[in-house]
C-alpha cells in the first residue's frame, strides 16, 4: 500500500461519506476507519466497501489515550483525516461535558500520538482537522465567513470545535506538526442522524408527526450536499498546503422556514399527497438557547486555489435526499427504533 490513512469517525454522516470516496478512488491507500461507535457512528453506512481490501473498521475512543497511542503504533498512519466528533448543537446545550472531552481531548490525544509517532519527521505526513463554520460564531443580515474571520463561538458545540482547531494550530506552530484544517457549512444528504434539521423533518413528515421549526423559523444556513463536502476533503488532503485553513460552504443561504416549505412541497409530490398537505404539520416551538441567527461561507479560496465547487444544484441535491430516505427505510428504522426515541421525547416534549 502507498500509504495508510486514517479518517476518525468514519461511521457518521460526513465519515462514511469520505470514507466511501477514499476507499473507491484511491485504491493503493489503505484507509482505516477509527470509530467508537457512539449512537451517531452506523457501520450501516458503509456495508457497500465493508468487505474492500483496502478497507479496515476499527472500534476505538478516540479519547483514550492509550488506545490511540496503540493504533498508532500498530497501522504506523501517514495521515490523519479527523472527523470524530460529538456533533450536535442541542445535544450539546443538555451535556457539554461530553462535548468538551470527545472534541477536545479526543483531538489532543490524536495530535499528540501524531507528533510521537512521526518525531519531527513529517516528510509526506498531514493531519487534517474537519471543523465547523460555527467557530465563527453569528452574522447579522450581511456579511460571510472567510478563513480569516475571527473566533467567536457560541455554544459548547461551537467552542469545542474552536478549542480544538486553536490545538492543531498549536502543535503546528509549536511542533512543526503537518497540518491542514478546513470549516464548512451545515452539510445535508444521505446517513445523516435524523437528530439534525433536514433528516428530522423528512422522517416526521413521511409519517405525519409535527415537524418542530425552532422561534419564527428566520434563522439562515448555508446548506452543502455532503458528497461535495467530501470531495472537498479529498481536494484539500491532497493539495492543500501545509498549516492552512479553508472555508467551505455550499453558497446556498436558506432561513429554516422557506427551507422546510420546500421540502414540504418536494414531500407532498413524491408522497402523491394534495398541495399543502405537508406544510399544515410545520409546528412553531421554543427558540434554543443562544441559537446563532446566520452562518455563510465565502469559499472563494478553495475555489480559487482548488478549482473545487459544489457540484449539485440545492434542488437536485435536496430531492436526492429524499429521495434516499425514502428507499431507505429500514436504515431509518433500525435509528427510529433505537435510542432515539427516548432522545426525541426529551427534546421535544417541553417545547
Ligand atoms: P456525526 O455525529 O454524524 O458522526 C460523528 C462520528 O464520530 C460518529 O460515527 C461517532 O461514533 C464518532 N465518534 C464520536 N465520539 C467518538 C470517540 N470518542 N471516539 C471515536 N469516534 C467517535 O457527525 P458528522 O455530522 O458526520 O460530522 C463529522 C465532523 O464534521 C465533525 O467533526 C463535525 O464537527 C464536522 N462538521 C459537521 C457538519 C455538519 O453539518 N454535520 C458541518 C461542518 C463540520
Ligand atoms: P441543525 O441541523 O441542528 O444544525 P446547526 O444547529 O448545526 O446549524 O439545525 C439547523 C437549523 O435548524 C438551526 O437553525 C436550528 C434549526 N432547527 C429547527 O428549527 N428545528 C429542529 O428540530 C432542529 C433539529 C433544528
Amino acid at each position: 500500500m502507498e500509504k495508510t490513512i486514517c479518517i476518525t469517525g468514519g461511521a457518521g454522516f460526513i465519515g462514511s461519506h469520505a470514507v466511501r470516496l477514499f476507499v473507491k478512488k484511491y485504491p493503493a491507500y489503505m484507509i482505516v476507519n477509527v470509530d467508537s461507535l457512539t449512537y451517531a457512528g452506523n457501520l450501516e453506512n458503509l456495508t457497500d466497501v465493508e468487505n474492500n481490501p483496502n478497507y479496515k473498521f476499527v472500534k476505538a475512543d478516540i479519547t483514550n489515550q492509550q488506545q490511540v497511542n496503540i493504533l498508532f503504533h500498530e497501522y504506523r498512519f501517514d495521515g490523519i483525516i479527523h472527523l470524530a466528533a460529538e456533533s450536535h448543537v442541542d445535544r450539546s446545550i443538555t451535556n457539554p461535558l461530553e462535548f468538551i472531552n470527545t472534541n477536545i481531548i479526543g483531538t489532543v490525544n490524536l495530535l499528540h500520538a501524531a507528533k510521537e509517532r512521526w518525531k519531527g519527521n513529517y516528510s509526506g505526513k498531514a493531519f487534517y482537522h474537519i471543523s465547523t463554520d460555527e467557530v465563527f460564531g453569528s452574522l447579522g443580515n450581511e456579511g460571510y465567513f472567510t478563513e480569516n474571520t475571527p473566533y467567536d463561538p457560541r455554544s459548547p458545540y461551537s467552542a469545542s470545535k474552536a478549542s480544538s482547531d486553536h490545538l492543531v494550530r498549536a502543535y503546528h506552530n509549536t511542533y512543526g506538526l503537518p497540518i491542514l484544517i478546513s470549516n464548512c457549512s451545515n452539510n445535508y444528504g444521505p446517513n445523516q442522524f435524523p437528530e439534525k434539521l433536514i433528516p428530522l423533518a423528512i422522517n416526521n413528515i413521511k409519517s405525519s408527526n409535527p415537524i418542530p421549526v425552532y422561534g419564527k423559523g428566520e434563522n439562515i444556513r448555508d446548506w452543502l450536499y455532503v458528497e461535495d463536502h467530501a470531495r472537498a476533503i479529498d481536494a484539500i488532503f491532497h493539495q492543500g498546503k501545509n498549516g492552512e485553513t479553508y472555508a467551505i460552504g455550499g453558497n446556498n443561504e436558506w432561513k429554516n422556514i422557506d427551507l422546510i416549505r420546500l421540502l414540504c412541497r418536494y414531500m407532498d409530490e413524491k408522497l402523491k399527497r394534495a398541495p399543502g398537505t405537508s406544510e399544515k404539520l410545520i409546528s412553531f416551538v421554543t427558540d434554543r438557547a443562544g441559537h446563532d441567527l446566520r452562518y455563510a461561507i465565502d469559499s472563494s479560496k478553495l475555489r480559487d486555489e482548488l478549482g473545487w465547487e459544489p457540484s449539485l444544484s440545492f434542488e437536485e441535491g435536496l430531492r436526492k435526499t429524499v429521495d434516499w430516505y425514502l428507499e431507505h427505510e429500514t436504515w431509518l428504522r433500525h435509528i427510529v427504533e433505537g435510542d432515539y426515541a427516548t432522545y426525541y421525547e426529551r427534546q421535544y416534549q417541553e417545547r
